[in-house]
Protein backbone atom coordinates (compact mmCIF):
# COMPACT_ATOMS: atom_id res chain seq x y z
CA UNK A 1 0.00 0.00 0.00
CA UNK A 2 1.55 3.70 -0.80
CA UNK A 3 2.42 6.40 2.18
CA UNK A 4 1.81 8.60 -0.87
CA UNK A 5 -1.92 9.40 0.05
CA UNK A 6 -2.29 9.41 3.60
CA UNK A 7 -5.15 7.31 4.95
CA UNK A 8 -5.94 4.72 2.35
CA UNK A 9 -7.81 2.57 4.14
CA UNK A 10 -10.09 5.87 5.58
CA UNK A 11 -10.01 6.84 1.58
CA UNK A 12 -11.87 3.49 0.47
CA UNK A 13 -14.03 3.18 3.64
CA UNK A 14 -15.45 6.44 3.30
CA UNK A 15 -15.42 7.46 -0.26
CA UNK A 16 -14.55 5.28 -2.60
CA UNK A 17 -17.43 4.77 -4.91
CA UNK A 18 -19.41 6.53 -2.47
CA UNK A 19 -18.90 10.29 -2.40
CA UNK A 20 -16.28 12.50 -3.43
CA UNK A 21 -13.38 13.67 -1.38
CA UNK A 22 -11.02 16.76 -1.70
CA UNK A 23 -7.56 16.77 -0.10
CA UNK A 24 -4.94 20.10 -0.33
CA UNK A 25 -1.57 19.77 -1.68
CA UNK A 26 -1.31 15.63 -1.51
CA UNK A 27 0.39 15.36 -4.60
CA UNK A 28 2.57 18.05 -4.93
CA UNK A 29 5.33 16.32 -6.09
CA UNK A 30 4.00 16.16 -9.93
CA UNK A 31 3.74 19.58 -10.57
CA UNK A 32 7.06 19.41 -12.93
CA UNK A 33 6.22 16.65 -14.45
CA UNK A 34 4.50 18.92 -17.35
CA UNK A 35 4.51 21.75 -18.79
CA UNK A 36 3.26 23.64 -21.74
CA UNK A 37 5.50 23.00 -24.39
CA UNK A 38 5.63 18.99 -23.49
CA UNK A 39 2.00 18.64 -23.50
CA UNK A 40 2.07 20.19 -26.80
CA UNK A 41 4.97 17.88 -28.00
CA UNK A 42 2.60 14.35 -26.81
CA UNK A 43 -0.17 15.91 -28.99
CA UNK A 44 1.55 16.34 -32.35
CA UNK A 45 2.53 12.34 -31.93
CA UNK A 46 0.59 9.69 -33.34
CA UNK A 47 0.62 7.39 -30.71
CA UNK A 48 -0.92 9.50 -28.29
CA UNK A 49 -4.89 10.55 -27.89
CA UNK A 50 -5.41 13.84 -28.31
CA UNK A 51 -8.44 16.52 -28.67
CA UNK A 52 -8.82 19.94 -28.34
CA UNK A 53 -12.08 21.48 -26.91
CA UNK A 54 -13.07 24.85 -27.55
CA UNK A 55 -15.80 26.86 -26.31
CA UNK A 56 -17.90 27.75 -23.32
CA UNK A 57 -21.94 27.43 -22.08
CA UNK A 58 -23.45 26.06 -24.99
CA UNK A 59 -21.42 26.21 -27.98
CA UNK A 60 -18.67 23.55 -28.53
CA UNK A 61 -16.40 22.34 -30.62
CA UNK A 62 -13.87 18.85 -30.78
CA UNK A 63 -10.98 18.43 -32.69
CA UNK A 64 -8.98 15.46 -32.57
CA UNK A 65 -5.26 14.76 -32.88
CA UNK A 66 -2.28 14.64 -33.79
CA UNK A 67 -2.14 18.47 -33.95
CA UNK A 68 0.43 20.29 -35.97
CA UNK A 69 3.20 22.38 -34.01
CA UNK A 70 2.59 25.39 -35.48
CA UNK A 71 -1.20 25.07 -35.48
CA UNK A 72 -1.10 24.68 -31.11
CA UNK A 73 0.83 28.29 -31.13
CA UNK A 74 -1.59 29.88 -33.45
CA UNK A 75 -4.50 29.24 -30.30
CA UNK A 76 -6.72 31.95 -28.83
CA UNK A 77 -5.78 33.44 -25.87
CA UNK A 78 -8.16 31.75 -23.76
CA UNK A 79 -11.31 29.25 -23.59
CA UNK A 80 -9.41 26.08 -24.96
CA UNK A 81 -8.09 22.66 -23.63
CA UNK A 82 -5.88 20.03 -25.14
CA UNK A 83 -6.50 16.71 -23.66
CA UNK A 84 -3.79 14.18 -23.63
CA UNK A 85 -4.78 10.33 -22.90
CA UNK A 86 -2.89 7.59 -21.80
CA UNK A 87 0.43 9.15 -20.42
CA UNK A 88 1.17 6.32 -18.51
CA UNK A 89 2.24 3.97 -21.19
CA UNK A 90 4.70 7.16 -22.82
CA UNK A 91 5.83 8.99 -19.58
CA UNK A 92 7.23 7.53 -16.35
CA UNK A 93 5.96 10.65 -14.09
CA UNK A 94 2.72 9.77 -15.70
CA UNK A 95 3.28 5.80 -14.72
CA UNK A 96 4.20 7.18 -11.33
CA UNK A 97 1.52 9.21 -10.53
CA UNK A 98 -0.72 5.97 -11.19
CA UNK A 99 1.34 4.40 -8.89
CA UNK A 100 0.60 6.56 -6.10
CA UNK A 101 -2.83 5.00 -6.10
CA UNK A 102 -1.64 1.20 -5.65
CA UNK A 103 -3.92 1.09 -3.12
CA UNK A 104 -6.63 0.50 -5.65
CA UNK A 105 -5.62 -3.45 -7.26
CA UNK A 106 -3.84 -2.37 -10.56
CA UNK A 107 -6.84 -4.45 -12.60
CA UNK A 108 -8.93 -1.08 -11.64
CA UNK A 109 -6.32 1.19 -13.15
CA UNK A 110 -6.91 2.88 -16.52
CA UNK A 111 -5.50 5.34 -17.71
CA UNK A 112 -3.75 8.72 -17.00
CA UNK A 113 -4.97 11.87 -18.94
CA UNK A 114 -3.60 14.99 -18.50
CA UNK A 115 -5.29 18.85 -19.62
CA UNK A 116 -3.17 21.59 -20.64
CA UNK A 117 -6.02 24.80 -20.51
CA UNK A 118 -5.83 28.15 -21.41
CA UNK A 119 -7.75 30.67 -19.21
CA UNK A 120 -11.26 30.13 -19.04
CA UNK A 121 -10.78 26.83 -21.06
CA UNK A 122 -12.98 23.81 -19.87
CA UNK A 123 -14.76 20.92 -21.26
CA UNK A 124 -18.22 22.20 -20.04
CA UNK A 125 -19.88 20.32 -16.93
CA UNK A 126 -20.14 16.92 -17.54
CA UNK A 127 -20.16 13.14 -16.19
CA UNK A 128 -17.76 10.13 -15.96
CA UNK A 129 -18.68 6.58 -15.99
CA UNK A 130 -15.67 5.68 -13.82
CA UNK A 131 -13.94 6.74 -10.46
CA UNK A 132 -11.34 9.74 -11.38
CA UNK A 133 -8.74 11.90 -9.07
CA UNK A 134 -8.58 14.97 -10.08
CA UNK A 135 -4.92 15.74 -9.73
CA UNK A 136 -4.30 19.73 -9.99
CA UNK A 137 -0.58 20.46 -11.41
CA UNK A 138 0.32 23.76 -12.33
CA UNK A 139 -1.93 26.76 -12.36
CA UNK A 140 -5.09 27.30 -10.95
CA UNK A 141 -8.61 25.61 -11.66
CA UNK A 142 -12.15 26.14 -10.08
CA UNK A 143 -14.13 22.79 -9.58
CA UNK A 144 -17.29 22.69 -8.97
CA UNK A 145 -19.38 19.67 -8.18
CA UNK A 146 -23.08 18.91 -7.74
CA UNK A 147 -24.66 15.12 -6.79
CA UNK A 148 -28.00 15.59 -9.36
CA UNK A 149 -30.01 12.43 -10.19
CA UNK A 150 -30.52 14.34 -13.46
CA UNK A 151 -27.94 13.36 -16.06
CA UNK A 152 -29.95 14.74 -19.55
CA UNK A 153 -27.46 15.78 -22.32
CA UNK A 154 -27.05 18.88 -24.05
CA UNK A 155 -28.45 17.06 -27.61
CA UNK A 156 -26.43 17.19 -30.54
CA UNK A 157 -23.28 19.05 -28.89
CA UNK A 158 -19.31 17.32 -30.18
CA UNK A 159 -18.98 16.48 -26.41
CA UNK A 160 -21.18 15.45 -23.59
CA UNK A 161 -22.37 18.46 -22.03
CA UNK A 162 -24.95 18.28 -18.83
CA UNK A 163 -27.93 20.14 -20.21
CA UNK A 164 -28.75 21.23 -16.53
CA UNK A 165 -25.55 21.56 -14.31
CA UNK A 166 -26.98 22.27 -10.28
CA UNK A 167 -23.39 23.00 -8.63
CA UNK A 168 -23.00 22.12 -4.70
CA UNK A 169 -19.85 22.22 -3.45
CA UNK A 170 -16.77 24.41 -5.13
CA UNK A 171 -12.88 24.53 -4.90
CA UNK A 172 -10.19 27.17 -6.09
CA UNK A 173 -8.01 24.29 -6.32
CA UNK A 174 -3.76 24.58 -6.30
CA UNK A 175 -1.04 22.53 -7.56
CA UNK A 176 -1.18 18.97 -5.66
CA UNK A 177 -4.92 19.38 -4.47
CA UNK A 178 -7.01 15.96 -5.57
CA UNK A 179 -10.48 15.66 -6.01
CA UNK A 180 -12.08 12.55 -6.09
CA UNK A 181 -15.52 11.69 -7.81
CA UNK A 182 -17.21 8.26 -7.89
CA UNK A 183 -18.60 7.71 -11.17
CA UNK A 184 -21.50 9.58 -12.70
CA UNK A 185 -20.75 12.62 -10.58
CA UNK A 186 -21.24 16.15 -12.16
CA UNK A 187 -18.53 18.33 -12.29
CA UNK A 188 -17.15 21.29 -14.01
CA UNK A 189 -13.28 22.50 -13.84
CA UNK A 190 -12.81 25.93 -15.36
CA UNK A 191 -9.12 26.83 -15.49
CA UNK A 192 -8.33 30.32 -13.83
CA UNK A 193 -5.07 31.10 -15.33
CA UNK A 194 -2.84 28.40 -17.61
CA UNK A 195 -3.46 25.21 -15.89
CA UNK A 196 -2.60 21.60 -16.05
CA UNK A 197 -4.90 19.01 -14.33
CA UNK A 198 -3.98 15.55 -14.50
CA UNK A 199 -7.04 12.79 -14.36
CA UNK A 200 -6.24 9.11 -13.22
CA UNK A 201 -8.77 7.08 -14.23
CA UNK A 202 -10.42 3.49 -13.44
CA UNK A 203 -12.22 0.77 -15.19
CA UNK A 204 -14.71 -1.10 -14.08
CA UNK A 205 -15.42 -4.09 -16.95
CA UNK A 206 -19.28 -3.84 -17.59
CA UNK A 207 -21.42 -7.14 -18.22
CA UNK A 208 -22.15 -6.65 -21.97
CA UNK A 209 -18.36 -6.20 -22.29
CA UNK A 210 -17.49 -9.10 -20.33
CA UNK A 211 -20.17 -11.54 -21.76
CA UNK A 212 -18.36 -10.13 -25.55
CA UNK A 213 -15.49 -11.22 -24.80
CA UNK A 214 -15.97 -14.36 -22.45
CA UNK A 215 -18.33 -15.64 -25.88
CA UNK A 216 -14.83 -15.02 -28.00
CA UNK A 217 -13.03 -16.74 -25.46
CA UNK A 218 -14.69 -19.83 -25.94
CA UNK A 219 -15.08 -19.51 -29.23
CA UNK A 220 -11.29 -19.31 -30.01
CA UNK A 221 -10.58 -22.05 -27.32
CA UNK A 222 -13.24 -24.48 -29.89
CA UNK A 223 -15.52 -24.91 -27.00
CA UNK A 224 -18.47 -23.56 -29.20
CA UNK A 225 -17.71 -24.82 -32.43
CA UNK A 226 -20.27 -27.60 -33.46
CA UNK A 227 -22.51 -26.64 -36.91
CA UNK A 228 -26.31 -27.76 -37.37
CA UNK A 229 -26.72 -30.88 -39.13
CA UNK A 230 -29.42 -32.36 -40.91
CA UNK A 231 -29.10 -35.06 -43.07
CA UNK A 232 -32.54 -36.63 -43.05
CA UNK A 233 -33.53 -33.03 -44.55
CA UNK A 234 -37.30 -33.63 -46.11
CA UNK A 235 -38.76 -31.88 -49.29
CA UNK A 236 -40.29 -28.00 -48.20
CA UNK A 237 -43.64 -27.14 -48.33
CA UNK A 238 -43.25 -23.48 -46.60
CA UNK A 239 -39.54 -23.35 -47.64
CA UNK A 240 -39.22 -19.62 -45.51
CA UNK A 241 -39.97 -21.21 -42.09
CA UNK A 242 -37.47 -22.37 -39.61
CA UNK A 243 -37.94 -25.65 -38.61
CA UNK A 244 -38.46 -26.63 -35.31
CA UNK A 245 -35.76 -29.48 -35.48
CA UNK A 246 -33.42 -26.50 -36.42
CA UNK A 247 -34.21 -24.49 -33.31
CA UNK A 248 -34.12 -27.38 -30.94
CA UNK A 249 -30.70 -28.47 -32.33
CA UNK A 250 -29.71 -24.90 -31.69
CA UNK A 251 -31.14 -24.51 -28.05
CA UNK A 252 -28.87 -27.70 -27.47
CA UNK A 253 -26.04 -26.17 -28.90
CA UNK A 254 -25.90 -23.60 -27.02
CA UNK A 255 -27.20 -24.90 -23.50
CA UNK A 256 -23.58 -27.50 -24.54
CA UNK A 257 -21.47 -24.81 -24.20
CA UNK A 258 -19.58 -25.45 -20.79
CA UNK A 259 -16.85 -23.81 -18.91
CA UNK A 260 -14.92 -23.53 -15.57
CA UNK A 261 -13.47 -20.79 -13.34
CA UNK A 262 -10.77 -21.07 -15.12
CA UNK A 263 -11.32 -20.44 -18.19
CA UNK A 264 -13.20 -17.09 -16.72
CA UNK A 265 -9.49 -16.49 -14.73
CA UNK A 266 -8.02 -16.33 -17.62
CA UNK A 267 -10.53 -14.58 -20.10
CA UNK A 268 -10.51 -11.70 -17.22
CA UNK A 269 -6.67 -11.93 -17.19
CA UNK A 270 -5.95 -11.72 -20.59
CA UNK A 271 -8.84 -9.01 -20.98
CA UNK A 272 -7.20 -6.88 -18.36
CA UNK A 273 -4.05 -6.74 -19.74
CA UNK A 274 -4.21 -6.06 -23.09
CA UNK A 275 -2.15 -3.15 -24.32
CA UNK A 276 -3.75 -0.39 -24.58
CA UNK A 277 -4.39 0.43 -28.06
CA UNK A 278 -1.92 1.31 -30.45
CA UNK A 279 0.82 0.58 -28.28
CA UNK A 280 4.19 -0.93 -30.00
CA UNK A 281 6.37 -2.75 -27.72
CA UNK A 282 10.08 -1.48 -28.61
CA UNK A 283 11.85 -5.06 -29.31
CA UNK A 284 15.30 -4.83 -27.18
CA UNK A 285 18.40 -5.02 -29.39
CA UNK A 286 19.33 -8.97 -29.63
CA UNK A 287 21.34 -9.90 -26.39
CA UNK A 288 22.37 -13.40 -25.64
CA UNK A 289 20.51 -15.24 -22.66
CA UNK A 290 23.70 -15.13 -20.80
CA UNK A 291 24.41 -11.17 -21.31
CA UNK A 292 20.87 -10.73 -19.89
CA UNK A 293 21.27 -12.54 -16.82
CA UNK A 294 24.30 -10.06 -16.12
CA UNK A 295 22.13 -7.57 -16.72
CA UNK A 296 19.37 -8.93 -14.24
CA UNK A 297 21.79 -9.32 -11.43
CA UNK A 298 23.51 -5.93 -12.09
CA UNK A 299 21.03 -3.29 -13.14
CA UNK A 300 17.71 -5.48 -11.82
CA UNK A 301 14.44 -5.16 -14.56
CA UNK A 302 11.47 -2.74 -14.82
CA UNK A 303 8.45 -3.00 -16.81
CA UNK A 304 8.14 -1.45 -20.14
CA UNK A 305 5.65 1.55 -19.39
CA UNK A 306 2.88 0.26 -21.44
CA UNK A 307 3.15 -2.85 -20.26
CA UNK A 308 0.37 -4.28 -18.35
CA UNK A 309 1.04 -7.70 -15.59
CA UNK A 310 -1.31 -9.08 -13.41
CA UNK A 311 -1.50 -12.45 -11.51
CA UNK A 312 -4.13 -14.94 -10.23
CA UNK A 313 -3.47 -17.58 -8.37
CA UNK A 314 -0.95 -19.86 -10.60
CA UNK A 315 -1.53 -17.72 -13.61
CA UNK A 316 0.67 -14.94 -14.69
CA UNK A 317 -1.35 -12.38 -17.32
CA UNK A 318 1.24 -10.37 -19.38
CA UNK A 319 -0.34 -8.04 -22.18
CA UNK A 320 -2.65 -10.78 -22.81
CA UNK A 321 -1.07 -13.67 -22.24
CA UNK A 322 -1.27 -16.66 -19.92
CA UNK A 323 1.49 -18.32 -18.17
CA UNK A 324 1.46 -20.97 -15.80
CA UNK A 325 4.03 -19.94 -13.38
CA UNK A 326 5.67 -22.50 -10.59
CA UNK A 327 5.67 -21.17 -7.15
CA UNK A 328 9.15 -19.62 -7.25
CA UNK A 329 8.41 -18.06 -10.52
CA UNK A 330 4.88 -16.73 -9.12
CA UNK A 331 7.04 -15.59 -6.46
CA UNK A 332 9.52 -13.58 -8.04
CA UNK A 333 6.57 -12.02 -10.76
CA UNK A 334 4.41 -11.09 -8.58
CA UNK A 335 7.23 -8.88 -7.32
CA UNK A 336 7.57 -7.58 -10.52
CA UNK A 337 3.95 -7.44 -10.88
CA UNK A 338 3.36 -5.42 -8.03
CA UNK A 339 6.23 -2.76 -7.70
CA UNK A 340 7.02 -2.83 -12.09
CA UNK A 341 11.01 -3.56 -10.61
CA UNK A 342 12.73 -6.25 -9.28
CA UNK A 343 16.01 -4.87 -7.39
CA UNK A 344 19.37 -5.42 -8.84
CA UNK A 345 21.41 -8.71 -7.07
CA UNK A 346 18.15 -10.22 -6.80
CA UNK A 347 18.95 -14.19 -6.39
CA UNK A 348 16.74 -15.74 -9.38
CA UNK A 349 16.30 -19.37 -10.41
CA UNK A 350 17.03 -20.32 -13.74
CA UNK A 351 13.16 -20.88 -14.97
CA UNK A 352 12.29 -17.56 -13.84
CA UNK A 353 15.36 -16.10 -15.63
CA UNK A 354 14.02 -17.80 -19.26
CA UNK A 355 10.57 -15.73 -18.71
CA UNK A 356 12.74 -12.81 -18.30
CA UNK A 357 14.75 -13.21 -20.85
CA UNK A 358 11.62 -13.78 -23.06
CA UNK A 359 9.80 -10.58 -22.10
CA UNK A 360 13.11 -8.72 -22.31
CA UNK A 361 13.02 -9.73 -26.35
CA UNK A 362 9.73 -9.06 -26.28
CA UNK A 363 10.15 -5.46 -25.01
CA UNK A 364 7.94 -6.21 -21.95
CA UNK A 365 10.48 -5.38 -19.83
CA UNK A 366 13.52 -3.48 -19.61
CA UNK A 367 16.73 -3.07 -17.71
CA UNK A 368 16.93 -0.98 -14.68
CA UNK A 369 14.82 -0.87 -11.26
C1 LIG B 1 -10.06 18.63 -17.59
O1 LIG B 1 -8.95 18.28 -17.22
O2 LIG B 1 -10.27 19.76 -18.05
C2 LIG B 1 -11.23 17.72 -17.54
C3 LIG B 1 -11.10 16.57 -16.64
C4 LIG B 1 -12.47 16.01 -16.32
O3 LIG B 1 -13.36 16.72 -15.98
O4 LIG B 1 -12.68 14.79 -16.38
CO1 LIG C 1 -14.66 14.65 -16.06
Amino acid sequence: MTDTLPGARKFLAQFWQKKPSFTRGALRQFADALDRARIFELACRDDVESRLVTGTRTSWEVERGPFRRRDLGRLPPRNWTLLVNGLETVLPRARALQQSFSFIPYARHDDVMASYAAPGGSVGPHFDSYDVFLVQGAGQRRWQIGAQRDLGLIADAPLKILRRFRPQREWIVDTGDVLYLPPRYAHHGVAIDECITWSVGFRAPGQREMADRFLTFLSDQERADSSYRDPGLKPQRHSAAIGKDMLRQIKTMLESIRWTDADIERCVGEYLTEPRAGVVFQRARHISAHAFNRRLHVHGVRLALPTRLLTSGDKVFINSETILAPPLTRLVLGQLADDRCLPAGLRIDASTRTVLYEWYRAGYIEAGD
